[in-house]
C-alpha cells in the first residue's frame, strides 16, 4: 500500500511511537491522519485531525470509526505495560486483565470497526505495533508479553481473513523503544521516529510483517535454532 494520499487512523497518536507514525505520515505525503486520542487537545498540524478514541470502550470505538469513513489505513498502536513482582505475583491476573483491555481486545475492537471501513474504500491495511517480547517472557513483564502474544495470534488470523479484502495487514515487531512506556528502562533504545519510518516503507514495499531493530531480529531468528532466546533472555 503507499501512503500517498492516503488516510489514515492512529490509535494513541498524542505522544511516542502513535506521535511519530503520525509526523512521518505526513511527511510521506499521507492526505489525512486522523490522530487517535483519549483526551483531545489543540492541534496545530496541517493535515492531522484530533478524533476521541478509548479503544477499551466499544462505544467510543464505534464513534471514532463513524466519522472516519474515509480511512484506508489502520495502525492500531495504542497500548500500555505495568510491571509484577514476579509470576507468582498475587496481582498478576488483575493486572494482565488490565493490559488484556487496550492490548488485546482493545486492537480487535477497533480493527472490527475499521475493517468494513477499509474494504469498503478498496482495500487498504492495517498496521498492528506489537513486539520483540511476542516471542519471550521475563517475570515482570510476563503480563504485557502475553498480551503481545495474543495479539501477535489475532494478527496472524485476521491477515488470512482480510486477504479477500484485499487489506494488507503488517505486524510490526521491535524492542525498546525511547518512549514514555520504557522510561525506567536503562537498555539501549530505538528512535521512535525511525522505527514509524521503516515501518511505513515495509508497508509500501508489501511485506506483512517487519522486525524493525536488531534485538527483534535476533529474537525471531533464534526461535528454530538449538537456543531460542525464550530460554534465556537477557532483556
Ligand atoms: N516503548 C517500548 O519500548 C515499546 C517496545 C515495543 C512495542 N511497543 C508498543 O508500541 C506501542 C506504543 O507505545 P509507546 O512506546 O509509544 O508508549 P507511550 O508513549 O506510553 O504511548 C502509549 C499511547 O497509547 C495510548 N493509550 C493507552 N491506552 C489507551 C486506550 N485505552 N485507548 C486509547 N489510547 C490509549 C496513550 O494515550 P494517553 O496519552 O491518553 O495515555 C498513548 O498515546 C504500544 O503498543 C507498545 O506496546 C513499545
Amino acid at each position: 500500500m503507499k501512503i500517498q494520499n492516503s488516510v489514515v487512523f492512529v490509535t494513541g497518536a498524542n505522544r511516542g511511537l502513535g506521535l511519530s507514525f503520525t509526523q512521518q505520515l505526513i511527511a510521506h505525503g499521507a492526505s489525512k491522519v486522523y490522530a487517535g486520542v483519549r483526551n483531545p487537545t489543540a492541534t496545530e498540524i496541517p493535515g492531522v485531525v484530533q478524533i476521541k478514541i478509548d479503544v477499551t470502550d466499544p462505544a467510543s470505538v464505534a464513534a471514532a470509526a463513524e466519522q472516519c469513513g474515509d480511512t484506508t489505513l489502520l495502525i492500531n498502536n495504542a497500548g500500555t505495560a505495568n510491571l509484577v513482582t514476579s509470576t507468582l505475583d498475587p496481582n498478576l491476573v488483575e493486572k494482565a486483565r488490565q493490559l488484556f483491555e487496550t492490548n488485546y481486545y482493545g486492537v480487535i475492537l477497533t480493527t472490527q470497526a475499521f475493517a468494513p471501513i477499509l474494504a469498503k474504500n478498496g482495500g487498504g491495511a492495517i498496521i498492528n505495533v506489537l513486539s520483540d517480547a511476542t516471542w519471550f517472557s521475563i517475570p515482570i513483564l510476563s503480563p504485557y508479553s502475553a498480551t503481545k502474544s495474543a495479539v501477535w495470534s489475532f494478527t496472524n488470523a485476521l491477515r488470512i481473513n482480510l486477504r479477500d479484502n484485499h487489506t494488507q495487514v503488517l505486524g510490526l515487531h521491535v524492542g525498546y523503544l525511547d518512549t514514555d512506556l520504557s522510561k525506567g528502562v536503562t537498555l539501549p533504545k530505538s528512535d521512535p521516529s525511525r522505527i514509524a519510518a521503516l515501518t511505513l516503507e515495509a508497508l509500501e514495499n508489501g511485506q506483512e510483517e517487519i522486525m524493525a531493530d536488531a534485538q527483534s531480529q535476533t529474537v525471531k531468528k533464534s526461535l528454530s535454532g538449538d537456543h531460542p532466546y525464550y530460554l534465556n533472555p537477557t532483556a
